[in-house]
């Protein structure tokens, strides 16, 4: 079933459509470049090309160098081998987190947990931000990883990362930072940030599903966490999905050119969004920080009304999400809001609008007629 194109969409937290440039060149490339990078011929020469190209595309976007990219499918998949990469060098030890991270970084530490390996995680405060000297005080002579991501995925909230980092540094411990809901939203440049790895995903930013990458800085040794052929320094081996990595390329390049206009794009837009819910309902709350956040995401608690039954009245009107998980017709409160200390009603009540570069002001201006109608019916 297709879905209304009248249906406003602001979950682009969750992905992004593919920018008409990205689409283009992933078509272009599906049609001409069938050729296997690794293959010593025209053809592989052209595709080898055409990774190689995105590989820089990508690295201009975060301030790296082309040889410090490995593409992988993805965000989780990016976590994982920065996580197992790392653990599997130091085959024991401490790791410090927070406790609001994806469930891609959460999962493969409580996994590491499991095989004797010790994580902190950190609590966050009201505003879900994670205390930079919390870090250092709990860093033991054992830590080997420090892993806090740059923005959260549920609340927008920025986590003082760049203060982390220098931490991380002057301890001389790896620093992992999962920037998924971050680059392409807000600038990234990894040498500010002191980060050893940095995940990035293609499809929060106008890119393709199924591809992303890990930033490895020089220097900085991991374990593979698959075993093949030697693709991508032998790191991620597997014949390339090349026309998928060129459009994580191209989206790259465009963000690059876009970022500035973006952001002052979706601050704008959503500022509006706020002011006007704030005017029109009386009791709702904004959660997370108010400016220490992406410009794109409003994660706002109604009053008297649970997020899901609002986003079921918004059913033909908004695409939207919550936080909170659904287990048999029963939902639970979001843990990333219960972490800040949010009470299970506020949680409950909680709705994650997130704009995109293609947001409108109108679209907005209708957005928050239909929300105000949802809640006073
Ligand atoms: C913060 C964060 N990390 C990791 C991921 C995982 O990305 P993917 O689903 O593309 O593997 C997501 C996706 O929502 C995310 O928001």
């Amino acid at each position: 079933m297709k879905h209304s194109p009248h249906i406003i969409y602001l979950d682009n937290n969750a992905t992004t459509p593919l920018a008409p440039e990205v689409c283009n060149a992933i078509a272009e490339c599906l049609k001409i470049n069938f050729g296997n990078p690794s293959s010593g011929h025209a053809y592989g020469s052209t595709a080898k090309n055409a990774v190689q190209h995105a590989r820089e595309q990508l690295a201009g976007l975060i301030g790296a160098s082309p040889d410090e990219i490995i593409f992988t499918s993805g965000g989780t998949e990016a976590n994982n081998m920065a996580i197992f990469g790392t653990a599997r060098r130091f085959r024991s030890g401490h790791i410090i987190t927070s406790c609001t991270e994806h469930p891609a970084v959460l999962k493969p530490l409580n996994e590491l947990q499991k095989r004797g390996y010790r994580v902190t995680y950190l609590p966050v405060d009201s505003y879900g931000l994670v205390d930079p000297s919390a870090v250092m005080k709990n860093i033991r002579k054992d830590t080997f990883l420090i892993t806090v991501m740059h923005s959260n995925n549920e609340t927008g909230t920025l986590q003082p990362v760049k203060e982390i980092g220098k931490i991380a540094k002057e301890r001389r411990i790896l620093f992992h930072c999962d920037a998924a809901q971050s680059v392409g939203k807000v600038p990234v440049n990894v040498k500010s940030l002191h980060v050893n790895l940095l995940t990035i995903v293609s499809h929060k930013f106008y890119g393709p599903k199924g591809v992303g990458a890990l930033y490895i800085r020089k220097g900085t040794d991991l374990l593979p966490i698959l075993y093949g052929a030697s693709h991508e320094k032998g790191l991620r081996p597997g014949t390339e999905n090349v026309c998928s990595i060129a459009g994580l390329g191209k989206a790259s390049e465009l963000a690059r050119k876009e970022i500035k206009h973006r952001v002052a794009h979706m601050k704008k837009l959503s500022r509006m969004m706020l002011e006007e819910l704030h005017r029109q309902i009386p009791g709702v709350k904004l959660n997370g920080h108010p400016l220490k956040r992406l410009p794109n995401t409003l994660n706002i608690s109604f009053p008297n009304i649970t997020g899901s039954a609002l986003l079921e009245r918004l059913r033909n009107d908004i695409a939207a999400s919550t936080g909170s998980a659904c287990h048999e017709g029963k939902h639970t409160p979001s843990a990333v809001l219960k972490a800040m200390g949010l009470s299970d009603e506020r949680a409950l009540g909680a709705v994650r609008f997130s704009l995109g570069r293609d947001t409108t002001e109108q679209q907005i201006k209708k957005a928050v007629k239909a929300i105000v109608k949802a809640c006073i019916t």
